[in-house]
């Protein structure tokens, strides 16, 4: 069963960024998936790194957009995907070395991690863009 469903209440009203909201939702409960069926590890390293890829790429499209319309608040903004690329990449890092044990602890970290980041942050920035 999926972990994070996508609703409207998610949507900040900018076609790029829910559209890449809804891919990061797919992949986060992909995550999830993977890891309540007993996937393997290989499957599960394949899918966090494929989740790490698309928040890079994500944040950059965002990223662009902000220097494009000189973003007041770029700085703050930029600052908090570096704290949430830096924190997937240490469970990365973590399920590599094979010192985590990821857990569905960790999809509802990352499920929640998206979710405050599109409700607080990207609002503002939707907004902005409008
Ligand atoms: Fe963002």
């Amino acid at each position: 069963m999926a972990l994070f469903v996508w609703t409207d209440e998610l949507s900040v009203g900018n076609a790029f960024i829910d559209g890449d909201h809804q891919k990061l939702v797919a992949m986060v409960n992909s995550f999830h998936d993977a890891m309540e069926q007993g996937r393997g590890r290989d499957v599960i390293g394949k899918v966090l790194s494929n989740l790490v890829i698309y928040t890079k790429e994500h944040f950059g499209r965002e990223e662009a957009q902000m220097q494009r319309i000189k973003y007041p608040k770029y700085l703050a903004h930029k600052l908090e995907h570096d704290k949430l690329i830096r924190e997937v990449m240490a469970l990365q890092s973590g399920f590599l070395s094979g010192n985590a044990m990821l857990t569905v602890t960790v999809s509802r970290f990352l499920r929640d991690w998206l979710l405050i980041h599109i409700k607080q942050t990207d609002q503002l920035l939707a907004a902005a863009l409008r």
